[in-house]
């Protein structure tokens, strides 16, 4: 997949399609690469750009709430996340963070309790570039906990469930010793149940944050934090076996 971009509007489109739009059709060669220009029949120009991490963000099809790159990003600082990591994710939803640490060049699992956002979340891992490392699995990570505990273990295992303090409660069975659990809480009432049943686990290093990010505003008139959007996103959990 490709991206077509023409000031603010993008559309993604395969190689070999026809974008049609208000500013003409343009035909998509096979071989388009990031960075071609591309016009359309009534000579309006779309630059072709292959998608990163944001790109999926905006573009993905989305079914349960993706998390926010913000929020991925304090997961990857505070957890070192990197290539050749096992992760073992839930709940899949869009599957952002999985795209995103798929892309990062780890091998994550992930389960999707219902079988429709499944079938989108392995749609969307094919669009990100990671059908070949990113298993979409269908199934209630609560009742798969015994048969992946009996596998090897993960390094990383990543929550954005509701139901994630009973998964966090069993984490240390899946985790490799120096493996960290984090949990994405939209409620403070579950951030804490993670963090008590990561005490309750045995685990080191157990911190809770507040995701609060505010965009400056900078124009002719000054610059100051922007007066719009959400500061608040979530709670993350994280702890080490
Ligand atoms: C908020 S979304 C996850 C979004 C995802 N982190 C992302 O970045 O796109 C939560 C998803 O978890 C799924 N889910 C909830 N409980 C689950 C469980 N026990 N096992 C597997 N999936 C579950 C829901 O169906 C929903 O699609």
């Amino acid at each position: 997949m490709i991206l077509l971009v023409h000031g603010d509007r993008e559309y993604l489109r395969e190689p070999g399609d026809e974008l049609h739009t208000d500013l003409g059709v343009v035909e998509i060669p096979e071989d388009v690469e990031s960075g071609d220009t591309l016009e359309t029949h009534l000579g309006e120009e779309f630059r072709a750009r292959e998608l990163r991490g944001p790109d999926l963000f905006n573009h993905l099809e989305r079914t349960g709430a993706p998390m926010m790159p913000r929020d991925i990003g304090l997961v990857v600082g505070h957890t070192g996340a990197a290539a050749g990591d096992r992760v073992l994710d839930a709940g899949t939803g869009t599957g952002i963070l999985a795209a995103y640490l798929g892309r990062l060049g780890a091998d994550v699992t992930t389960y999707e309790q219902d079988a429709e956002f499944a079938d989108v979340a392995r749609e969307n891992m094919d669009v990100a570039g990671v059908a070949d490392t990113v298993d979409v699995r269908t199934g209630d990570i609560t009742e798969e906990i015994d048969d992946l505990a009996a596998g090897e273990p993960f390094d990383l295992l990543t929550l954005d469930t509701a139901d994630a303090p009973e998964v966090v409660a069993d984490a240390a069975e899946l985790l490799a010793y120096g493996g960290y659990v984090v949990v994405y809480s939209p409620f403070v009432e579950n951030a804490r149940a993670s963090a008590e049943a990561a005490e309750a686990a045995g685990f080191a290093d157990i911190e809770t944050v507040e995701t609060i990010q505010r965009e400056l505003q900078i124009d002719d008139r000054g610059t100051r934090p922007s007066t719009a959007g959400v500061g608040h996103t979530g709670y993350l959990t994280f702890a080490r076996k």
